[in-house]
């Protein structure tokens, strides 16, 4: 857009033509930015207002192509088996994760004022103890190393019997008919987890706030936890969303409170834990930046919390961050070009250095590990897809894949004061090709064909993987009294 204008003729030619040239990069300009994303966040997208959720979006049977395919990420190569290795196909870092940073609004900036108003009584005495002995436990057991089992017990709460399950995730009621994905329990090898209890689980949460930050995956795993919580209320109507939000994916922020524990779950959305922003180019338009060295904004929310769990990294790709074209910043400094690991690694000791500085002995905090996606034959905007997987992996190359990020995690952790848990279920991730919601992330009952054009093999149906992830949340606490 930029050498069309520079390039545009002088004053001498009339005022309408530069006009013209204006409208139609303008119109390129914002399609290059809808289309290579998943129908499931394209109704995001301010141009185009969210749809009822229980309306297809138009989008997501669009066959079109986008336009700009992005190099395909080679470190992250998830592979089904050897057959499509050679294919050089497979998991891609999926960008399809979450809103596009071009069109992303900071509506929900206005909203959140009112959580000051929240009355969660803090217990007068925070018992440290319990903090010590959860980090204790979850850094000294393995839980990460293990299989999926068969357990006719699960899932923990029946599909479509939780009213916090987007659309995108509530694969059953959209009409996937296949059942099994549903029935796995994590069993690590070195350590027994201790059965999911909803009530205990509420009991050690209470006059506590436990807060979920990061992308559409931690708001993925937020929904999970909600369920598996609710599932065990006696009366219902004493957990709600403080404000009477509906889970959204246009929405950043929600608090659901349990009334009769003084708890609550929340969920605010970060991408990229450090700082969005916007600069103003040579031809006055407005792009997006990120400041590797400065702390999102919603840390003051983060501050509040009892128990936190971070996650970030499917933001960190090429499409999402403008190639790494004048996008990273430091101080007032923008980098004409840079890579987008090295940001990642600089925005999580940014993070790293604020949970140093801001938490203390009583808080816990979690940052859960990259979770696999699946694709096969292509990627997630160019016919890759998962669709007709209804079992696990059991062996193969693809299960010992961990992505260059999650060392960088790991190192960043390493040379932090603060004791966070790292929540390693990236392996665990590995073998769940069945879990992902693929056609199924609207509704497609009754449609004569389902376009799979693009499917989402990102994020997990809900009953599914993610309430694993909770459960060893629920392990950690746990281990806290029975040590
Ligand atoms: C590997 O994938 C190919 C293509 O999806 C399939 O035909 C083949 O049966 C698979 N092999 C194994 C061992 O799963
Ligand atoms: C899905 O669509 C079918 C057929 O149009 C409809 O009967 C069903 O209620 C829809 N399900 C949901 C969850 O909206
Ligand atoms: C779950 O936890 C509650 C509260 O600690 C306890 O009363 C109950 O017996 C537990 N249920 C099971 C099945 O262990
Ligand atoms: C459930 O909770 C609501 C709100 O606190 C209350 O009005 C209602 O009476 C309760 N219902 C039962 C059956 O206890
Ligand atoms: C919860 O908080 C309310 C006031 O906000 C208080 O009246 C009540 O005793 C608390 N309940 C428990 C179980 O701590
Ligand atoms: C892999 O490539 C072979 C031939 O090169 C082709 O027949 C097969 O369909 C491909 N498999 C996938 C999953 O793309
Ligand atoms: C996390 O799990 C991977 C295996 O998937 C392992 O290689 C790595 O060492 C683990 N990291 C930590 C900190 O336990």
């Amino acid at each position: 857009m930029a050498t069309t204008l520079t390039r545009a003729p002088h004053k001498t030619l009339p005022i309408i033509f530069l006009l013209l040239v204006f409208l139609v990069t303008l119109l390129l300009f914002s399609k290059r930015s809808i289309d290579p994303h998943l129908p499931i966040y394209t109704s995001t997208d301010p141009y185009n207002p969210l749809p009822d959720p229980q309306i297809p979006h138009p989008d997501s049977i669009s066959t079109e192509k986008p336009p700009i395919l992005e190099p395909k990420s080679t470190d992250l190569e998830l592979l089904n088996n050897d057959s499509i290795l050679k294919n050089e196909t497979g998991f891609v870092e999926s960008e399809s994760v979450d809103q596009n940073p071009f069109v992303e609004s900071n509506s929900d900036e206005s909203e959140s004022v009112k959580d000051d108003d929240l009355i969660v009584e803090k217990s007068s005495v925070l018992d440290d103890e319990w903090v010590k002995k959860s980090v204790d436990w979850g850094r000294g057991c393995n839980m990460y190393s293990g299989k999926w089992v068969r357990d006719d017990e699960y899932p923990i709460y029946k599909p479509g019997s939780c009213p916090f399950v987007d659309e995108a995730f509530d694969c059953q009621a959209n009409g996937r008919a296949d059942e099994d994905y549903m029935k796995w329990r994590w069993q690590p090898d070195q350590c027994e987890l201790p059965r999911f209890n909803a009530t205990d689980f509420l009991v050690r949460l209470r006059g506590k706030r436990l807060l979920l930050v990061g992308d559409s995956m931690n708001r993925n795993q937020f929904e999970s936890l909600l369920c598996m919580l609710y599932e065990s209320l006696p009366n219902k109507s004493k957990m709600y969303e403080i404000n009477g939000n509906k889970i959204t994916k246009g929405r950043g922020y929600f608090v659901f409170k349990f009334e009769d524990y003084n708890c609550t779950v929340e969920f605010v959305r970060s991408h990229f834990l450090v700082r969005e922003g916007t600069r103003i180019n040579g031809q006055g338009n407005s792009n997006p930046t990120l400041s590797m060295d400065v702390i999102d904004k919603s840390a003051r929310r983060w501050k509040r919390a009892d128990i936190l769990v971070f996650n970030t990294g499917h933001w960190w790709v090429h499409g999402k961050t403008s190639r790494g074209k004048n996008y990273f910043k430091e101080g007032d400094y923008i980098y004409p070009k840079f890579d987008a690991v090295e940001a990642f690694r600089r925005a999580l000791k940014t993070w790293g250095k604020w949970i140093d500085k801001n938490m203390n002995q009583n808080k816990l905090v979690f940052y859960r590990g990259y979770s696999s996606a699946h694709f096969r034959g292509g990627e997630w905007d160019s016919g890759g897809t998962c669709h007709g997987e209804t079992d696990p992996i059991k062996t193969g190359r693809i299960i010992e894949t961990y992505p260059p990020k999650m060392k960088i995690i790991e190192e960043v952790i390493q040379e932090m004061r603060f004791p966070v848990v790292l929540l390693n279920v990236t392996r665990s991730t590995n073998f769940r090709k069945d879990g992902h919601p693929s056609v199924y992330g609207k509704n497609v009952t009754g449609l004569k064909k389902v376009s799979t054009k693009k499917e989402d093999c990102s994020h997990w149906c809900l009953p599914g993987v993610p309430d694993a992830w909770n459960e060893l949340i629920y392990a950690t606490l746990a281990a806290a009294q029975t040590n």
